[in-house]
């Protein structure tokens, strides 16, 4: 089990879409699953229900995700903020997609599916994710700059051995 954890604009969806055809995994995203489940979009979920719901829904949705078959699932950039969440991570390989904050608002900038792009204090937010992103990573990669296939063969040399159980 291979999980991508990062900021918002890290790459995790395009990265772990790449890594999971290379490794013949299947790819999951907590997003996308939530709006599946939820039959509505993120943003609207934020909206309407706000964040604590947001972040139980993406709970339960990662914890049935870990439950099943081998998967690369990338996850959103807040789900780690979750103590409950954290500890789903414990027995799974957590590749952690190091973005610094200008590069970030770059990639993502004006993305108004992402609704606390446009939240006070996101800068403080990222600050507060950095520690916790590293507290949960089995490995680290810089992507600063670099191209998603660079990342991924980079990510496959250093796998620990059973990862993609
Ligand atoms: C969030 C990141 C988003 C999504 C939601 C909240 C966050 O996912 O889960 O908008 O708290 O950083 P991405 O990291 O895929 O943008």
């Amino acid at each position: 089990m291979i999980v991508l954890v990062g900021f918002m604009g890290a790459g995790k969806t395009t990265v772990g879409r790449i890594l999971a055809g290379r490794l013949g995994l299947p790819f999951a995203d907590s997003d996308t699953e939530i709006e599946q489940r939820a039959g509505r979009p993120v943003r609207e979920i934020f909206a309407t229900d706000g964040e604590p719901a947001f972040r139980s829904l993406e709970r339960e949705v990662i914890a049935d995700l870990l439950g099943g078959p081998s998967i690369v699932l990338a996850l959103g950039g807040g789900a780690v903020e979750n103590f409950e969440t954290r500890k789903l991570l414990a027995d799974a390989t957590v590749v952690y997609l190091r973005v610094s904050y200008a590069e970030a608002l770059q990639r993502v900038g004006g993305d108004d599916g992402r609704p606390l792009l446009a939240s006070p204090g996101l800068d403080a937010r990222y600050a507060k994710r950095l520690a916790i992103y590293s507290e949960v990573a089995s490995l680290t990669v810089d992507t600063d700059d670099r191209h998603p296939q660079a990342l991924c063969r980079e990510i496959i040399s250093r796998l620990p051995a059973g990862a993609e159980d």
